[in-house]
């Protein structure tokens, strides 16, 4: 049976993520996006690609809701980046307004999917999409820690000039400034990188990874990243769709796991054909679990912020 994606946005995260799903035949897409022409053009463009690249899938642009129906994953990048004299507040219940109301529109069509949020602030955005859809925990997810992840890989392998392949590394928490890289989990082909490498070069590449978001920012001025954020949602999507069963980290719904509740905060998950398989409760250490709770502390203000709003 032929697969259905439905990404939300066809912004440059969106249209990115859209591509890279058709490029690997991971299934059919539909592209939505409020503003006419754009998802319908993009989807065109990309569907051209497609005798060159050698793809067999269909992609749909609209701006619209019936096309998505029976989809088995959607994804949802739609949001407004920050304006000037925005607060952070301000952004945080415009895009409340933008992910309750494709998160209602979506689930109404798929009411079996499988949600993965990208639209930030993340954690409070998959807060919002599981208040609204209703759906277990297991099927709403949220993209942050596998692109937080890479950028500590690729900062590892490049101090150390080894294969990106070769680096395993893991960040928890929200994503935000108080993210959590584990250093004791990371390493190169088994060697722990403390072995590698001595604790100041570790603190500055923990550092970049923490700031890896506004490093992009500052470079691009207007906009945010979006070719390893993009490559990091499918990277989910496709361990959903081939039921792979990969390990990685992501925003879920935490009900006493890590002593934290009703908040989605990043961590170790099994990504499989039900969604969220399996949650990993990793033994922390104090400092590490300190780290973890601070970050948690600081999702739990921004959804504070919207309860004081919507209720
Ligand atoms: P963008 O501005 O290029 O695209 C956003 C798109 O959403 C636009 O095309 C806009 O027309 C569309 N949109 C706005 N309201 C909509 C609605 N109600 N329904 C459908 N579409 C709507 O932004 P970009 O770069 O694609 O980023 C998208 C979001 O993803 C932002 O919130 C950004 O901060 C976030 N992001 C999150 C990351 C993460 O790690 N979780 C990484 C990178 C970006
Ligand atoms: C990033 O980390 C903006 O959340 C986005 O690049």
């Amino acid at each position: 049976m032929r697969r259905k994606v439905t990404v939300i946005g066809a912004g440059n995260v969106g249209a990115n993520t859209a591509q890279k799903i058709a490029a690997k035949e991971l299934a059919d897409v539909v592209l939505v996006d409020v503003v006419e022409g754009v998802p319908q053009g993009k989807g065109l463009d990309m569907l051209e690609s497609a005798p060159v690249e050698g793809y067999d899938v269909k992609i749909v642009g609209t701006n619209g809701y019936e096309e998505t129906a029976g989809s088995d994953i959607v994804v949802i990048t739609a949001g407004f980046p920050r304006k000037p004299g925005m607060s952070r507040d301000d952004l945080l219940l415009a895009n409340y307004e933008v992910v309750k109301s494709a998160t209602e529109q979506a689930v109404k069509q798929s009411p079996d999917a499988i949600l993965i949020l990208v639209t930030n602030p993340l954690d409070a955005m998959c807060w919002t999409a599981l208040k609204v859809s209703g759906f277990p925990r297991e099927r709403v997810i949220g993209m942050a820690g596998v692109l937080d992840t890479a950028r500590f890989r690729t900062f590892i392998a490049e101090e150390l000039n080894v294969s990106f392949e070769n680096v395993t590394a893991m960040v928890l928490g929200g994503h935000g400034d108080t993210m959590v890289p584990l250093v004791r989990f990371t390493n190169v082909s088994g060697i722990p990188l403390s072995e590698l490498t001595d604790s100041a070069t570790i603190e500055r590449l923990v550092q970049r990874t923490r700031d890896g978001g506004a490093e992009i920012v500052k470079y691009l001025k207007t906009g945010s990243a979006y070719y390893a954020p993009a490559a990091s949602t499918v990277e989910m999507v496709e361990s959903i769709l081939r039921d792979k069963k990969k390990v990685l980290p992501c925003a879920v719904y935490l009900n006493g796991e890590y002593g934290l509740n009703e908040l989605f905060v990043g961590v170790p998950v099994k990504l499989g054909k039900k969604g969220v398989e399996q949650i990993y409760e990793i033994k922390l250490q104090d400092g590490e679990k300190a780290a973890l709770m601070k970050s948690a502390e600081a999702v739990r203000e921004l959804v504070g912020v919207i309860k004081s709003k919507i209720q």
